[in-house]
């Protein structure tokens, strides 16, 4: 870890203590603390999820002008909905008047957003057309100034990223090294896909950071808390005796895969076959977009021999500071063959393994409230270093082995960094948002 990072101190909290404090950077230890402190929660969603790059869903589930939905960044409701333009725009939920939420149902098509309080009507680019009285209430007003908040909207392949923060980096830079990974499955094109399984909600009593750390790269728990899937068969490949697991840190994301057929490295051609064969990784890209446990993309193989782009959405909504909601969907190539869209229908890791999980995390929650569970660490200790092969072929911090604690230490470090920055610069952080917002 660069020195600059492990010397910051970052946010002091009520109590005088640092959240550096709270981290023990040589064994790789974090107090429970940060799991369920509502002071680190306020600042985590105005210091990671209002300033980070998140995933809210995929162009074709908005086909047409007036199509959106309604996703979330924090507790900030926003409208992914595309204009009349064909352009995908990213609203904040709330009326330019008094706030009120204009937006109520999950998703739908509106040419406009009328608000229920006063009846302000804005358009699919948040553009404010009019109110009612508007003559006798404001006169001659200029109303390009009481527009919606928007968002900047950033595309990758189809995925729907959005980001508060005006002075954040572009998309493809936040993406990094991980683009190389998300792009394997469409080594051999990008075909139309559809909505497989429209998005479902599932309302967990634990922080955000349980599945996000846990998926981006915690394989050590699948031979105990899983083992009834690997016993079942229900794991492709995938062998209780011995943890094979092949993981990636790129920036912040961590990529997770199985290396089925131990075959090592992938080749330098053919990387769409070997992901087929051996790489349906789950993934977290920084904060919490589809920390899941599904792949963010694959390939399945269908009846007829061919593979097919099989793609899932989804993240992690900081709730509570004890409650988190966690979202996914999936989409498939159209021209799939029917009984391999009905079966990706049917059947998500998320649906078995998911029971495990969400025994796991609340218990983990409950300790962290303790007065004293709080100040018990949780440890990443069990690191061996990048082991990435001489002729691996793509790019970021590769390891391998038994399922070590690289990959989630790396996204632990990445959440410190962001919640440190404004520490960290001495001038006025020029990455506020409140700033950004003025
Ligand atoms: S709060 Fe929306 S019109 Fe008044
Ligand atoms: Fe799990």
């Amino acid at each position: 870890m660069p020195s600059a990072l492990q010397a910051r101190r970052g946010p002091i909290l009520a109590d005088g203590v640092a959240l550096a404090d709270l981290i023990d950077f040589d064994k790789r230890e974090i107090a429970m603390r940060v799991l369920s402190d509502p002071e680190i929660y306020r600042l985590e969603l105005k210091r990671v999820f209002a300033r980070s790059w998140v995933a809210l869903g995929h162009a074709a589930e908005i086909p047409n002008p007036g199509d959106y939905v309604k996703r979330q960044i924090g507790l900030d409701q926003v409208i992914v909905v595309r204009g009349r333009d064909g352009e995908v725009n990213v609203l904040l939920n709330a009326c330019a008047h008094r706030g009120m939420e204009i937006c109520w149902a999950d998703e739908g098509n509106q040419s406009s957003f009328k608000c229920p309080y006063h009846g302000w009507v804005f358009d699919t680019a948040g553009n404010l057309m009019g109110a009612p009285f508007e003559r006798e209430m404001y006169g001659d007003w200029d109303k390009s100034q009481y527009g919606l908040r928007k968002l900047r909207v950033g595309m990758h392949r189809g995925r729907i990223f959005a980001n508060f923060d005006q002075h954040a980096p572009p998309l493809d830079e936040w993406l990094g090294d991980a683009v190389f990974y998300l792009d394997l499955p469409y080594a051999e094109g990008d075909p139309e896909v559809e909505i497989c399984l429209s998005p479902r909600r599932f309302r967990v009593a634990n922080n955000w950071k349980l599945p996000a750390d846990n998926n981006s790269g915690d394989t050590y728990h699948g031979i105990t808390l899983h083992r009834s899937l690997f016993e079942l068969g229900m794991v492709p490949g995938g062998d209780v005796t011995t943890l094979d697991t092949l993981k990636v840190t790129a920036g912040g994301h961590g990529l997770v895969g199985f290396n089925r057929t131990r075959t090592g490295a992938p080749p330098k051609e053919g990387l769409s076959k070997y992901h087929t064969d051996n790489f349906t990784f789950s993934c977290v890209l920084f904060p919490a977009s589809f920390g899941i446990g599904g792949s963010a993309a694959t390939r399945m193989p269908g009846p007829d021999g061919r593979s097919y782009l099989v793609i899932d959405i989804g993240g992690i909504i900081p709730s509570t500071p004890d409650v988190c909601d966690m979202w996914v969907g999936r989409l498939v190539e159209k021209s799939a063959p029917e009984p391999l869209k009905a079966m990706l229908q049917n059947a998500m890791l998320l649906d078995l393994g998911g029971a495990d999980d969400i025994a796991a995390w609340p218990s983990i929650q409950r300790v962290a409230k303790g007065a004293v569970g709080e100040t018990q660490p949780i440890r990443y200790g069990a690191t061996a270093g990048e082991t990435k092969p001489a002729d691996w072929a793509g790019p970021g911090k590769v390891y391998t082995g038994p399922g070590f604690d690289d990959t989630q230490w790396n996204w632990w470090m990445r959440w410190f960094e962001l919640m440190t920055a404004d520490e960290a610069s001495e001038a006025p952080n020029p990455r506020s948002v409140a700033r950004a917002a003025g």
